[in-house]
């Protein structure tokens, strides 16, 4: 299954972009933000525990979509495909992630934000593209500006996403998913606040749905 195909079937197109700095919230966070209704969690490697993260996670929930975030060499891929990561992201996108993403076909979702990004990463087959940081590459008007030139990319954007933004993505048709820490709060994290987690996923979830149901999509 290549990137696209993936997102587009996700029951909700929200991705909480986690940051693991215990390992022993990952199971309870996953199981949280599954049970308000989020179908896949992009975890990153911008913690050590980020790989033990994801094993863990695949390990209690292995129907979840468990992503593996931040994923900037060849080593970092490999060892993401390793913890039983169901598609990889990257802030950007080198010539060495390409190679490692036709290794191992774990589906892989390049990051680009300015038109020759996007031609470096349609060149080498890819045309499901992450866009970060979203917000301050100019948010939806960007994205809305890119799908011009490029009508077969789509855009998963990161990146000052919250739940009082986000329809003006999903409103876009060449935005296939949205992601971003909101639902991930720090201060929640830090208290182990599952059940309040589990409230912000299911009122995100509740929000693309009045999205989907204002724009009929
Ligand atoms: C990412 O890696 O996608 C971003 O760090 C998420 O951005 P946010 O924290 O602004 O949501």
């Amino acid at each position: 299954m290549d990137a696209r195909a993936l997102l587009e079937a996700l029951p909700c197109p929200v991705i909480p972009v986690v940051v693991i700095d215990r390992l022993d919230d990952a199971v309870p966070l996953s199981e949280a933000l599954l049970s308000g209704g989020i179908s896949a969690l992009e975890i990153t490697l911008r913690t050590p525990e980020g790989y033990a993260a994801i094993s863990a996670m695949k390990s209690a929930f292995p129907d979840a979509v468990i992503g593996a975030g931040t994923v900037c060499s060849s080593d970092a891929y490999q060892r993401s495909v390793d913890a039983g990561a169901d598609f990889v992201v990257s802030p950007g996108a080198s010539e060495q992630l390409f190679a490692a993403a036709e290794r191992h076909k774990v589906p892989f979702v390049p990051g680009a934000v300015t038109g020759s990004e996007a031609i470096y990463a349609l060149e080498q087959g890819y045309s499901t593209l992450k866009f970060f940081p979203a917000e301050t590459s100019g948010g939806a008007a960007a994205i809305r500006a890119l799908s011009g030139p490029f009508p077969q990319v789509r855009f998963m954007p990161t990146g000052g996403i919250t739940l009082d933004n986000m329809d003006r993505y999903l409103n876009l048709s060449s935005v296939c998913a949205v992601g971003g820490s909101w639902l991930t709060p720090a201060d929640l994290m830090a208290a182990q606040r599952w059940e309040d987690v589990c409230e912000l996923a299911r009122r995100t979830v509740q929000r693309v749905h009045e999205v989907n149901s204002e724009t009929n999509k």
